[in-house]
Order: structure tokens, then sequence, then C-alpha cells
């Protein structure tokens, strides 16, 4: 049974570009305080320019439930806004915990949060919202990279609930850095940190090992490290793979660089959709009401429906399965193929 003390880290921040952060508010103003505005409780160095954070309501309400995978958006005082996994206990309804990697080339968001954000500040935020649902399994292979041991940890406490079999391997460069390494470390035979400077890159492929139509696989962690996974787990079938990814994928050129049309579900609008404006963009400055956070694909804020029409998704949180469905859609990244996409709002 793990019994990580709740900890929550964040995903790699993953929102607009950001100026340098101003000091947020030592307390919430009036009109700060209200349903989307978090205090920070507690701030504690947890690893090696990892901070961990909890986060409750300013006047000590229950917060919206969420589920492991799940992130919040924090918004930045520029407005921006960054991706956080929530590694605390979903049953903990009054406490979001969230941690946070200094990234030394970021654009501000880990910086903020490191050198900036306060205990007793208010900070704005989004969600939680979950594109990296835990679906039931009888077995569950977990890999995180660095910090995205984050998303992992609720998934491992659901594992044990569920009465799942569950194994993670958790790599990281040297142990000072490896947030929650300490408490994995004593979590049981099913969990193994590879530390890479010791022992070089973790054998994937061997770890991974053959498919097994009872054992499902769930990944955090950055770009190469999701790719290596992806090499290691060809031989397995849609849907048994998933992956959570730190920043937006590098995306290729749109499957068409001609202009396309959206029509919305019960209006009789068509909106035109010029090449280089998103489809977010187009939708907005025709009158519709499309939230959007990230504007990177990364978030699932701006998740529509399609309804007809064959859509060239651009976003990094959809896998195959659900590109093969095409019925998600994500406005601020994705485009047409068709001539035409009908969406529901
Ligand atoms: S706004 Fe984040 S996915 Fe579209």
């Amino acid at each position: 049974m793990i019994n990580l003390a709740q900890s929550a880290h964040p995903k790699q921040g993953a929102g607009a570009s950001t100026a340098e952060p101003a000091r947020h508010t030592a307390a919430p103003s009036d009109s700060a305080v209200g349903a989307d505005v978090l205090v920070l409780s507690d701030k504690s160095v947890i690893a090696r320019d990892v901070v961990l954070l909890s986060l409750r309501r300013p006047d000590g309400t229950r917060l919206p439930d969420w589920t492991p995978g799940a992130h919040i958006d924090l918004v930045l005082p520029d407005g921006s806004t960054r991706q956080y996994s929530l590694c605390g206990d979903p049953r903990d309804a009054y406490e979001y915990r969230i941690a946070v990697l200094r990234e030394a080339d970021g654009n501000g968001g880990s910086r903020f949060v490191h050198d900036s954000l306060q205990v007793g500040d208010a900070v704005r935020f989004g969600g939680p919202r979950n594109n990296f649902r835990l679906v039931p399994a009888d077995r569950y292979l977990f890999i995180a990279g660095g910090i995205g041991i984050t998303p992992i940890l609720p998934m491992l406490r659901a594992a044990d609930a569920l009465g799942a079999e569950w194994s993670l391997l958790y790599c990281g460069r040297d142990a000072a850095g490896m947030a929650f390494g300490n408490d994995l470390a004593e979590a049981g035979d099913g969990v193994r940190l590879h530390v890479s400077l010791l022992h070089g890159r973790a054998d994937l492929p061997e770890w991974v090992g053959d498919f097994r139509a009872d054992t499902k696989l769930y990944a955090c962690g950055p770009e190469e490290f999701i790719d290596a996974i992806r090499a290691a787990t060809t031989s397995w079938p849609r849907g048994w793979v998933r992956f959570e990814r730190f920043t937006a994928t590098t995306s290729s050129s749109p499957a068409r660089t001609t202009a396309f049309e959206v029509e919305v579900d019960g209006t009789d609008q068509l909106v035109h959709v010029e090449p280089g404006v998103s489809v977010a963009t187009a939708l907005r400055d025709a009158g519709f009401d499309i939230l959007t956070s990230c504007s990177r694909g990364v978030c699932g804020t701006c998740e529509t429906r399609v309804l007809a029409g064959e859509p060239d998704h651009r976003d990094s949180i959809l896998d195959d399965d659900e590109r093969a469905d095409a019925t998600t859609f994500f406005p601020c990244v994705s485009r047409a193929r068709t001539d035409r996409l009908t969406l529901a709002l």
C-alpha cells in the first residue's frame, strides 16, 4: 500500500509566452476572491529545484472534485497560464497540491512560483481538467521521467484502492532531483527508481516487456522520454498506452494550407477560417464564446465536439484512438482537412 504524504507535482508549463511575473498580492483583494481563486497555504522544497505547493480556497470552502491525472491551470500575473498536475489526494476536497520544477530556460512561470509566490498569496486558477484519465485495468505499468512523477502519484493510490497490480519505473538524472523519490523508495517492490547518472539510460523495452491484455501503461515525462516509451510499445494496441506530455508536441505543417469553413451546430452561421488564423480566434471574432487557456493544444480548456467533417488534429492531448474517433476537437490549434467542419460548442 502506498502511503505518500499528499503531494502534487506540476506538469511543466505549457501556456502562452510569459513576461517576467510581478508579485501577487499578499492577500486576495475583494475582486480576486471568488470561485477562481486559490491561496497558497504551504510551500516547501521537496527536491532540488522542486517546490511543493498546497492551495486552498480563500474562504476555506470545498474545491471542485478531481480524479487522478487531472491538472489545474495557474493564471500568472500577466494573464498567461501554466498547467500543473494535481498530485495530492482527490479525497481531500479542501486542498490541491502541485509540485513545480524550476525551469532554467523556461519563460517565467516556474521562476514566478519559485521566487515570488509566497504563503498567503492569492493566485487565480482554472480547472481541474483531466486529459490523462486512469481507466480500469487489472494491472498497470507506470513510467515517470523527472517531474512527470506528479500525475502518476495519485494514480498509484487509485490503483492501490482498486486492488490492481502495479509497477512504477521512476527515472531521474540523480536522486537529489527526484521529487518524492524517498517516499517511493519505501513504497514496496513495485517501485523501481532509476538514476541515470549511476546506471545510464533505463532499458525501457526490457522493463515494459511484452504486451499483456490485462495491463494498461501510463507514462509522463519529457518529450524524448515519451518518444522512447512509444518506441518500446509499438506492438501494443491502441488505447493500452497513455502519455501525458509536459509541453506541446512539435507539430508538422497543417494538412491544408487553404481556408475552410466551420459550421456551428444549432446556428445557421458559417465561420470562415483563413490560413494562419486559429479556429478559436475565428469563432471568437464571429461572436462565439470560446474559452481558451494554453492556446497550445495542451490543457484541454477549449474542447469541442466534431459532428461532421475531418479534423486535422494538432493538439498534444488526444491519443491515436481518440484521433481515429474524430469526435473531440481543440480549436486553439487543430484545423480541418475538409472544406467544412461542423462543431458543437
Ligand atoms: S486552450 Fe488549451 S487546449 Fe486549447
